[in-house]
């Protein structure tokens, strides 16, 4: 009854809102309206649900995992209208909402429905709008593709929900607002609005005193709907109590105690420009966008990787099915990565087979009909395990899916490259394959077998391409770091001796017998082991603060490895990672450099994992690591991307020099601060992982002018830039969880 109430109510609201003539409705009642097709699948849908509606009907939808509620437009296109609209009723399904250009093959970013509602109930519709020129979550622009196909796609779980009244609306009135105001740096203000707003609405006061200003607004290029305006105060911040009114809105801050530091200039060392890196960066624009220095092509989808018919097989990851390879060819990939200003690290597989097509798979139902799980999108193909979970054994016949691979196919595949890569990296993770690549390798690998790998594909790669560097072994995690996926009676075997440490001295051995290099680079991945997950604010600030696993010698996990340490390495329970894998090559292979090509934030969506990442980079150039990819390619706009940006966007770099940094209070669980010289002007960055605003006072920072960036905080996450004149270096504020990076000009 309740609902039906609410219709009534809503048939009203309804008339008012489909007024405008030049909307183009997709469903109102009963059906969908016409020149529309329904581009659905694997759902169950009702286009005249009766239980939950608004008018005489609403779609009713449930879609199994990666399902999805879909429309297309019969001819035409809808690219000129400014948004969607639409009802919604479900206990908050998990949905992600994206547009397709069916003619240009294109997709737009995914919006998840939780960005913008966190409140959809069952009770009855809320009514959503996406602005194309304001998408939730990253304030982009939907971009001017023929778009002429949305679709609302359930997530791993499924998802069950009514969905009524949907509108591609012509246009969207923004009203004029003020959205935040935080202090900056020594004496500027940033506000964030949207639309025609009025500055003489605003007025400063610090510590009681009204403080006068000027402004200058900007908008950013891929965010335009919001802007951001500087004022610049008349006198600069303090300790004490700012309140910044703008319109009705007001902005309170208690202005701290200043912190001591001092730069040093002088104190310098090289920073490796590989450290700022990606997997599998999308474009050429995005290479430029983020100033991405070293590009990676790798993962568990490339070690099937056949680069006579690039074909691939990711795997355990989805269903040990072949299919055509994401990325084309590897040697054309290398070739548009280099012309767009990346280096890059290539993967040479490093199994006994590749992929032989693309639509084999290794677990036909038709053959093993008894298993847990099939792909939604092929109800052939299974996920390799028995219904109890179990391995499917005896193995498969690897001619199912694979064709033979070996060191000689490799170097006749890499002598014929027309791009030459900067780095080859060695297989990925190849200490997993019997999990991974359960298919093609279904017992454990031991330490020999995945030395004799190595040995035998980085002779091969050094033959055919002398000049460039390898890189191995690409070991997953900590655990895996120590020891085998035989485990400990394969390390007893070897003299109770961790694998990485064995595996630098073999190379080394081996490297002079054979009398020359065989190994350039140690590679490993790095995933924070804190299970940071539950992301509310205890997890968030774990996952802030365990950035120093990377390289605090005093800094115990905070994780299984500081309670059950497994290996025989010094301060078992501390990771330090980078001066620790530094200790182990100088001890086992001195000369090899040191290569993180996996490591992630636990989070690319929430601002703290944007933190995490700036505060890692700046660590990666200061405990000089020589090279680093992020997992997997960061979304441009989100804020482990912006990370990026803010070190190397679009052509300004954080200086090539480490420069020295000391700090009267280190507070390293809340704060990041890391200097840089290039040509004698200096580059900082700092990186408040508090709650609360931080301010330094750091002697030896020029005064002067500064190009100025920064994300986070509420100023929120957009590519926020500007210029500014440093008058004084004693009071320098940083908001709260807000990354800044600035730099001499
Ligand atoms: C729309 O497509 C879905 C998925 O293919 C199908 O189950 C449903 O019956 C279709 N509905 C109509 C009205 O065609
Ligand atoms: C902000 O500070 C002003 C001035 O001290 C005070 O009048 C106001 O109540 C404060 N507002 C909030 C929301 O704390
Ligand atoms: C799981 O099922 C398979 C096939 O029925 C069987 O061979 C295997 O022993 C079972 N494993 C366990 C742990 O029960
Ligand atoms: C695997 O399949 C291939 C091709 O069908 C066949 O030649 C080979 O004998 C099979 N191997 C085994 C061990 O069954
Ligand atoms: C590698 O595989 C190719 C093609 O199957 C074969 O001709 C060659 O003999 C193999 N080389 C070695 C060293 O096994
Ligand atoms: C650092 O930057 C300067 C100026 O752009 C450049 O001349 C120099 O080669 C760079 N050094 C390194 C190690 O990249």
């Amino acid at each position: 009854m309740l609902l039906r109430l609410r219709s009534l109510i809503a048939i009203a609201a309804l008339f008012v809102r489909l007024s405008r003539a030049d909307d183009l409705t997709i469903y109102t009642d009963s059906a969908l309206a016409s020149g529309w097709e329904n581009w659905s699948w694997s759902s169950t849908i009702d286009f005249a649900a009766s239980d939950v509606f608004e008018g005489t009907s609403s779609i009713s939808v449930t879609s199994d995992a990666w399902a999805a509620l879909s429309f297309k437009l019969s001819t035409g296109n809808f690219k000129d209208y400014a948004g969607l609209r639409f009802d919604i009723s479900g206990a908050q399904p998990a949905l992600a909402i994206y547009f397709d250009s069916v003619t240009e093959s294109i997709t737009s970013p995914s919006i998840q429905l939780s960005q913008i509602s966190q409140s959809i109930t069952p009770d009855g519709f809320t009514s959503l709008l996406i602005d194309f020129n304001n998408l939730p979550g990253s304030g982009g622009q939907l971009g001017d593709s023929i778009w002429d196909r949305l679709s609302f796609q359930a997530q791993g779980d499924g998802a069950t929900y009514h969905i009524d009244n949907i509108v591609l609306v012509e246009s969207i009135v923004i009203e004029p607002k003020f959205l935040s105001a935080e202090p900056l740096t020594n004496d500027i203000v940033a506000i964030t609005t949207v639309g025609d707003v009025d500055f003489s609405q605003v007025a400063v006061n610090l510590n009681g005193q009204n403080v006068a200003f000027t402004t200058k607004s900007y908008s950013p290029v891929d965010a335009p709907a919001k802007s951001i305006t500087y004022l610049t105060l008349a006198s600069p911040f303090a300790a004490g109590s700012l309140t910044i009114t703008a319109g009705d809105l007001t902005f309170n801050y208690t202005l701290p105690a200043v912190q001591y530091g001092s730069i040093v200039q002088s104190v310098n060392y090289p920073i490796n420009p590989h450290i700022y890196g990606v997997n599998f960066p999308p474009t050429a624009s995005y290479i430029n966008h983020l100033g991405v220095t070293l590009s990676r092509w790798g993962g568990n989808a490339v070690t099937p990787y056949n680069p006579f018919g690039h074909f691939t097989n990711a795997g355990n990851d989805w269903y040990f099915e072949n299919r055509a390879s994401d990325w084309g060819s590897a040697d054309e990939w290398v070739g548009w990565v280099s012309g767009a200003g990346s280096d890059t690290i290539l993967t040479v597989p490093g199994l006994d087979w590749v992929a032989k097509d693309t639509t084999s798979y290794s677990y036909p139902r038709t053959i093993y009909p008894d298993q847990q799980a099939f792909d939604p999108y092929n109800s052939d193909a299974g996920n390799g395990k028995f219904s109890n979970g179990s391995i499917i054994s005896p193995p498969m016949n690897q001619s199912a899916a694979y064709t033979p691979w070996n060191a000689s196919l490799a170097q006749q595949w890499l002598s014929s490259l027309q791009n030459i890569p900067t780095i080859l990296a060695l297989d990925n993770e190849i200490e997993i394959a019997h999990s991974t690549h359960q298919d093609m390798h279904p017992e454990p690998v031991s330490y020999d077998e995945e030395l004799e790998r190595m040995v035998t594909f980085a002779k091969a790669s050094k033959a055919a391409l002398p000049n460039v560097a390898v890189a191995a072994p690409m070991t997953c995690s900590w655990w895996f770091y120590w020891t085998s996926a035989i485990g400990w009676t394969d390390t007893e075997a070897h003299a109770n001796t961790d694998f990485l440490p064995w595996f630098l001295q073999e190379m080394k051995k081996a490297s002079d017998t054979a009398g020359k290099r065989l190994l350039d680079y140690l590679d490993i991945h790095y995933y924070f082991q804190p299970d940071t997950s539950a992301n509310d604010a205890a997890a968030k600030a774990l996952r802030l603060r365990m950035t120093r696993s990377l390289w605090d010698k005093t800094y115990v996990d905070e994780s299984w490895v500081g309670e059950s340490p497994q290996n025989h390495q010094w301060d078992p329970d501390r990771v330090q990672l980078v001066p620790r894998f530094r200790t182990l090559i100088d001890i086992h292979y001195p000369g090899t450099k040191l290569a993180i090509s996996e490591w992630s934030s636990t989070n690319d969506q929430d601002i703290t994992g944007g933190l995490v990442t700036a505060d890692a980079l700046g660590i990666f150039g200061k405990y000089k690591v020589d090279a680093a990819t992020y997992w997997y390619q960061p979304d441009e706009m989100g804020p482990v991307g912006l990370a990026f940006w803010l070190y190397r966007g679009y052509g300004v770099y954080f200086g090539n020099k480490s420069a020295q940094v000391n700090l009267a209070t280190a507070n390293p669980d809340t704060v990041g601060v890391y200097a840089a010289t290039e040509n004698n002007k200096l580059s900082l960055v700092i990186i408040n992982k508090d709650t609360k605003p931080l301010a330094y006072d750091l002697s030896n920072v020029p005064f002067g002018s500064y190009f100025l960036r920064h994300f986070g905080g509420s100023s929120g996450v957009a590519k926020w830039q500007t210029t500014i004149t440093l008058k004084a270096n004693n009071y320098i504020v940083v908001p709260a969880y807000t990354a800044i990076f600035i730099k001499q000009q």
